[in-house]
Parts: C-alpha cells; sequence; structure tokens
C-alpha cells in the first residue's frame, strides 16, 4: 500500500464494474474519538498496530492533533480536537468515536474528484496540492453515507511518512504485530429504506459492482433482521457491504447501530490475517473481546462446511466462525463493540478460497448479537 511511485496495477475481475474510477486501494482510515492519545495506545496494545506519524501542536496544528497507526496495509488515523467547539466536537458528540473518512488510493485526485462530482457526488473537498519537504500530495474528497467521507489521495510524488504535515512518530513502546494484513472489507449501517440508494450510489458515483445480496429472509432471527448488498470496485480490491434494518419481532441490531450512532455510518471493518488461530490467540491475550457463539455450533459445523484444513479443537476453542461457498471456505470471528456506544466493531476474516461473506454464519452470529443487546436493554 501506499509507497511511493506506485502506479495501478489492479487488474478487472468483475465485468459489471466501470473504469472511470481506478483505485489501489484503501489508502488510511481516520475516526474521530474523544482522546487520540489513549485510542492509539489501545490499537497498538490490543491490535499491534505500529506508530507511524503523528501531527499536533508540536508540528504547528493548533485544534487538533492525530495518530498514524499501521499494520502490514492497514493504516489507522486517529484524531482528536484540542479545543471547543468545530467540526470534529460535534461530530464525536453526535457520533461517539468512529470512522469519518474512508481515504482510496489513487493515481489521479482530481479525475477522480471530477469523475465522481459529475455523477452526482456530493463535494467535501476540491481538488487540491498540500506539500512539505518530501514532495507534494493531490487530495480531494465526496461524501458517502451519513456523515462520512471518500477522501481520495494521489500519493505518487511524495515520499514522507505519511502526508505532508506529519512527523514521523518514534516511541519505544512497539508491541508486536498479531498478523492482521488488509481491510478486507468495511460495512456501512444505513437507514429505513436507503440501503438502494447507496447501493446505487457506489454504482452510478463510483463504477461499482454488486456482488451479491441478502434479503430478511437470508438475515433473520426469531428477533432480528437487516437486508445486505455487497458493491465492490472492478479489482475486488475494495468491497462495501451496506446494511439496511429489516422488520422483526425486536429491534434489529442495525437500529440500535443508528439509534447509538445518530445515524448511518460505518458499522464493521473486516481485517484479513493468514493464520486466524494465531492473530485470535494473540488478540484474547492482550484483552479483545469476542461475541461468542454456543458450543453447539462445533457439534454439526463441519457437516455444513465439510473437510477444513485446520484442527477443530483450536476454532472451538478461539470461538472461530467456518463458512462454505463454490469457491472455498473463510473462517472468521467478530469483536464486541470496541467503543462505548454498541455501534463500530471489527470482525477478522482468513479467506481460504472463499469469497463470500460468511451468510452461513449469520444465524448464530445474530443470536449471539441479541445476547449482547439483552444486557445492553436494546432488544
Ligand atoms: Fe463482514
Amino acid at each position: 500500500m501506499a509507497t511511493a511511485n506506485t502506479t495501478y496495477s489492479g487488474e478487472k475481475i468483475f465485468e459489471g464494474a466501470q473504469d472511470f474510477l481506478p483505485m489501489n486501494g484503501t489508502d488510511y482510515v481516520e475516526l474521530y474519538v474523544g482522546n487520540a492519545k489513549q485510542a492509539a495506545h489501545y490499537y497498538k496494545s490490543a491490535f499491534g498496530f505500529q506508530s507511524v506519524a503523528y501531527a499536533g501542536l508540536e508540528t504547528g496544528l493548533k485544534d487538533r492533533v492525530s495518530y498514524v497507526l499501521q499494520q502490514d496495509k492497514i493504516r489507522l488515523v486517529l484524531t482528536s480536537p484540542l479545543k471547543e467547539g468545530g467540526p470534529i466536537n460535534e461530530h464525536i458528540s453526535k457520533h461517539g468515536d468512529g470512522v469519518k473518512v474512508i481515504a482510496l488510493w489513487v493515481d489521479d485526485a482530481t479525475k477522480a474528484w471530477e469523475e465522481t462530482t459529475k455523477r452526482g457526488a456530493e463535494s467535501c473537498m476540491e481538488p487540491h496540492r498540500e506539500e512539505d519537504e518530501h514532495g507534494y500530495v493531490v487530495k480531494s474528497g465526496i461524501k458517502t453515507y451519513g456523515e462520512t467521507l471518500h477522501i481520495f489521495v494521489e500519493r505518487s510524488n511524495y515520499n514522507g511518512v505519511f502526508l505532508p504535515g506529519f512527523q514521523k512518530w518514534d516511541t519505544d513502546f512497539n508491541p508486536p504485530v498479531v498478523g492482521l494484513k488488509y481491510i478486507d472489507h468495511m460495512v456501512g449501517n444505513v437507514g429505513w429504506g436507503e440501503m438502494n440508494k447507496w447501493c446505487e450510489f457506489y454504482e452510478k458515483v463510483m463504477g461499482f459492482t454488486q456482488l451479491v445480496s441478502f434479503d430478511d429472509k437470508d438475515i433473520s432471527t426469531d428477533y432480528t433482521a437487516l437486508m445486505s448488498k455487497v458493491m465492490s470496485n472492478g479489482t475486488g480490491r475494495i468491497k462495501f457491504p451496506i446494511n439496511e434494518p429489516a422488520e422483526g419481532r425486536r429491534k434489529s441490531q442495525i437500529e440500535e447501530y443508528i439509534e447509538f450512532y445518530n445515524g448511518a455510518g460505518v458499522q464493521h471493518v473486516a481485517l484479513a490475517t493468514d493464520n486466524i488461530i494465531e492473530t485470535i490467540t494473540a488478540l484474547r491475550a492482550r484483552g479483545v473481546e469476542f461475541l461468542k457463539v454456543p458450543e453447539v455450533y462445533y457439534d454439526d459445523v463441519l457437516d455444513r462446511v465439510g473437510e477444513i484444513d485446520e484442527d477443530l479443537e483450536p476454532l472451538k476453542n478461539l470461538n472461530i466462525l467456518i463458512d462454505r461457498d463454490d469457491e472455498g471456505y473463510l473462517l472468521q470471528i467478530f469483536t464486541k463493540p470496541v467503543l462505548d456506544r454498541p455501534t463500530m466493531f471489527f470482525e477478522i476474516i482468513q479467506r481460504k478460497g472463499a469469497q463470500s461473506f460468511g451468510k452461513g454464519n449469520f444465524k448464530a452470529l445474530f443470536e449471539a448479537i441479541e445476547r449482547e443487546q439483552e444486557l445492553r436493554n436494546t432488544l
């Protein structure tokens, strides 16, 4: 990801996708948080992210601070306000900690802005140059669901540590990585009846294509229901499933999210690993909490998914879920919300051929989420 002078080489694998917005991958994900210093410590200690860059009072900023962390291709930016008032405080007050920016790495940020705004995207940042002694980047941006933004980053003429204005973050505290490799997908929760509107946005404005769709018959338990469509860019490197609540007997987890986030936003970020057993062992040892499916899940799981390379025992002990599609299988697990508001969480996923999203696990998973909702009195 994001090394200087790398050009777009992605091959189109989904015919339905359009070519007007070539993207190399996710550049970074920025969260607005109440206390970036402590959040950075959490993502280092618990998730194995590494210290990369910093901007704040010491670098000339007056009103905010940002920490940049990285693990393999996954880059997180954590930003907090330093003064009262202003858009960052408003965002945190309204939504709690949450994803503000899904930045996309492009070769031409001016063209990315022109092509998307021409197709109806609302601009949040006109194409402009930012520079320092390490070169320049071109940035532009558009609005997506809720108050979430897509920032296009063109960095082929930049070789600094992150972006102009940031300095290297040197620290003696560097906990080891846990094997997280790249962002597999990022899921947006939108309000009642809004799923199709936002899927259309990704299709028409960004040239994505729809991979799969799930309706409330696929995804429902006695209580909860939701609908979901998965949108992907042409190379398959950027996948954005979009969820909306569906009518159930009690409050859907999507409704709970919308209520506490005060609108649409990023529900979960799925992080890929090559060895989920090692990764989850490390994450659990560092205090990351995961949803628990009942033990009976493992009684007949191999009848459902067939043969797998791993022993079942460690998967069962770590509570890792298994699903299969036509192309192979996948292993996945979901954290509890990583914030006090029941909003954002992470998925850890290892793909062994399967390109799907774990449909076979939805029921077991949602029942696990409902048990948590019951404890929060929000079901
Ligand atoms: Fe997911």
